[in-house]
């Protein structure tokens, strides 16, 4: 989608689109519009009982010089402080067109006195609404295509463009986290993961380190080792670094990247397996948020890792059962190898502790079923050992609409992992098994290291188009993280 910025609309074809404010004088906002259109237009909006609310689109034809124009009106609500207000409107208006037939799309702020931040805002929330991923649709009928190709977003006050920048990056961020996570399971595997990242990070500046099976075997990464041993697809830890900060510590950033998860030898059912392709979505956050802070030139050092592993059932595979010895050296018993990220996560936040000692690690995992149960798919869930972090991402995730909600840890929950045979066992109860699974990882946090993980179970893909996003993958926690980095760490 190419977003643009202009001080009057253009001339040529092209869909207008209107924002009001629900308080405004219809006729004020349609001032632009010549007669008999404005009365045509005032008239459609009546009949289609459009009353202005947030999101609420009334839409017709006017004659406009020599042309039939598409006009939308489009409601802004009544509340400026409503958060990704300026998002949602060309979130709104791109989903509408996108496959519409029209290929540019003004929307038209003359006279509304809005910052070039929030025209800015709106282009953001139309590009990111626009993002797809065709390139396995070879048969595509034409009035399923895309048309939409222009957004033009006219009479704003100035900055617009400077605004747009810091957010072009956020979204380059936002659209590679959904193509990894749409990819599916035999394009994208450990290897080809990193050489996607690769490809896309290096050209910005950031450095890549990968560790492969042999190096892990060497240095002890037993339980992520463990997890990667029945596929045929090795596993990878993937590190990327952005040194943007000077000589600060880094904050750093690690993702579950299980690019399938069969369950293992604990297999999960038929039905709905094919989810599991995005079982990579924190990886996925984490490559995306480094595109971002790296595009963005972020005066911060960040670390982003993707613990990667395929998780099958094989001759090879481990057992429930088998006793793995961690890079900790703390050693766990497998009672269900479908609870394989917490494992390869372990080994990945030790290892990121020895190397960068960090004060603040953050992780991001489509870790457990249960966090669907309890939150469904409006909050990623939140535990963290320091209510300072917890609420500093939590600011971030409601600046940016990526929200979180705190869940409890605490010694009774890891009294549950306690193990007849090993330091730990790698599943607690039924009940409560996303704050099991969080306790778990705790018992890898390092003494002093401000730590938090989220739990993005729910979040990551939608079965349902949102306000930023077709149906599929969503993108979330990009935002986030480049909003908690922003916010925190380039003071
Ligand atoms: N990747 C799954 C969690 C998941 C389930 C994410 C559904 C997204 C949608 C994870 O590896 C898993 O299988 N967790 C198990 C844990 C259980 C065995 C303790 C679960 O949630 O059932
Ligand atoms: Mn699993
Ligand atoms: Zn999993």
């Amino acid at each position: 989608m190419n977003v643009s910025f202009a001080p009057a609309r253009p001339a040529g074809a092209y869909a207008l689109a209107i924002p009001v404010w629900s308080e405004d004088l219809l006729a004020d906002r349609l001032a632009g519009v010549a007669e008999p259109g404005r009365t045509l237009a005032a008239r459609a909006a009546e009949a289609q009982r459009f009353e202005r609310e947030l999101g609420a689109v009334a839409e017709l034809f006017v004659q406009d010089g020599d042309t039939a124009r598409r006009l939308l009106l489009v409601g802004l609500g009544a509340n400026r402080d409503e958060q990704g207000l300026y998002e949602r409107v060309g979130g709104t208006l791109a989903g509408r067109l996108l496959i519409s037939g029209e290929t540019r799309l003004v929307i038209d702020l003359s006279g509304l006195g809005l910052s070039g931040e929030a025209a800015a805002r709106i282009g953001f929330g139309a590009a990111a609404r626009s993002w797809r991923y065709d390139i396995y649709r070879t048969k595509l009928g034409r009035k399923q295509k895309p048309t939409l190709e222009d957004i033009v977003v006219v009479g704003a006050e100035d900055g617009a463009e400077t605004a747009w920048q810091a957010r072009s990056a956020l979204l380059d961020g936002i659209s590679f986290t959904r193509e990894l996570v749409t990819e599916p399971a035999n394009i994208l595997y450990p290897e080809s993961f990193v050489e996607r990242a690769r490809k896309r990070l290096e050209p910005l500046g950031v450095e890549i380190e990968v560790l492969d099976e042999k190096k892990m075997a060497e240095l002890g990464f037993g339980a992520l080792l463990g997890v990667g041993q029945g596929s045929v697809k090795p596993p990878r830890l993937l590190v990327m670094r952005w040194n943007g900060g000077g000589a600060a510590k880094p904050v750093v950033f690690i993702g579950k990247g299980i690019t399938f998860d069969t369950g293992g030898i604990s297999i999960k059912p038929a039905a709905g397996m094919e989810a599991m392709k995005w079982d990579m979505g924190g990886a996925g956050a984490v490559t995306g948020a480094m595109v971002a802070l790296a595009g963005r030139k972020a005066k911060a050092n960040i670390v982003g890792i993707c613990a990667l592993a395929e998780n099958m059932p094989d001759g090879n595979a481990q057992r429930p059962g088998d006793v793995v010895t961690s890079l900790s050296g703390q050693t766990i018993e497998v009672i269900n190898t479908d609870a394989e990220g917490r494992l390869v996560l372990a080994d990945a936040m030790t290892w990121a502790q020895r190397e960068y000692k960090p004060e603040t690690l953050v992780d991001l995992a489509t870790l457990t079923g249960a966090m669907i149960i309890a939150l469904g798919h409006e909050y990623g869930g939140m535990f963290s050992n320091d209510d300072g972090l917890a609420a500093r991402l939590d600011a971030a995730g409601r600046a940016v609409g990526d929200k979180l909600w705190r869940m409890p840890l605490g010694e009774p929950y890891d009294k549950l992992i306690e193990s007849q045979i090993a330091d730990m066992k790698n599943v607690g109860p039924r009940e409560g098994g996303s704050i099991t699974a969080a306790v778990f990882l705790q018992r890898f946090v390092e003494n002093g290291v401000k730590w938090a993980h989220l739990d993005i179970a729910g979040m990551a893909w939608s079965e349902k188009a949102g306000h930023l996003y077709d149906k599929g993958a969503t993108g979330f926690g990009v935002a986030l993280l480049d909003r908690f980095v922003a916010d925190n760490f380039e003071g």
